[in-house]
């Protein structure tokens, strides 16, 4: 019986996204392994993060600026690096917001390129 050499929850997942992409934008939202991921390229470096915002659950459509990743809701901002939430929702202070109940950091991963295609370790 052959082994794996890694447990199921370890196999880096191959994105068929070639790095081109990256000529013309900084990041783009994709699903790997039935998650939304947003995956970014800053200096060179890639970045991989949930791409649910924490606050209501919106998709991080927006184009990452620099590390950083702003929803398109309420303009919370995430570090792509750490998952870290930089800044928080913009509201109206009339409506509530359960700030308690942000989970962060968003969950990152590791990404690496491999024959112009990129893998990320879910
Ligand atoms: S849903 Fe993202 S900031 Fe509100």
């Amino acid at each position: 019986m052959m082994r794996s050499p890694m447990p199921p929850c370890m196999t880096p997942r191959r994105v068929a996204i070639s790095t081109r992409l990256f000529e013309h934008r900084s990041s783009v939202l994709t699903w790997v392994g039935g998650r939304p991921v947003l995956l970014a390229r800053v200096e060179g470096k890639l970045y991989a993060m949930d791409a649910v915002c924490a606050h209501m659950g919106c998709a991080l459509l927006s184009e990452a600026q620099g590390h950083t990743a702003v929803c398109p809701a309420h303009e919370a901002r995430y570090d792509v690096r750490t998952g870290q939430l930089l800044e928080p929702p913009r509201i109206k202070p009339e409506i509530p917001c359960e700030m308690e109940a942000l989970q962060v950091p968003l969950r990152t991963y590791r990404v690496t390129e491999r024959d112009g295609l990129l893998e990320v370790d879910l």
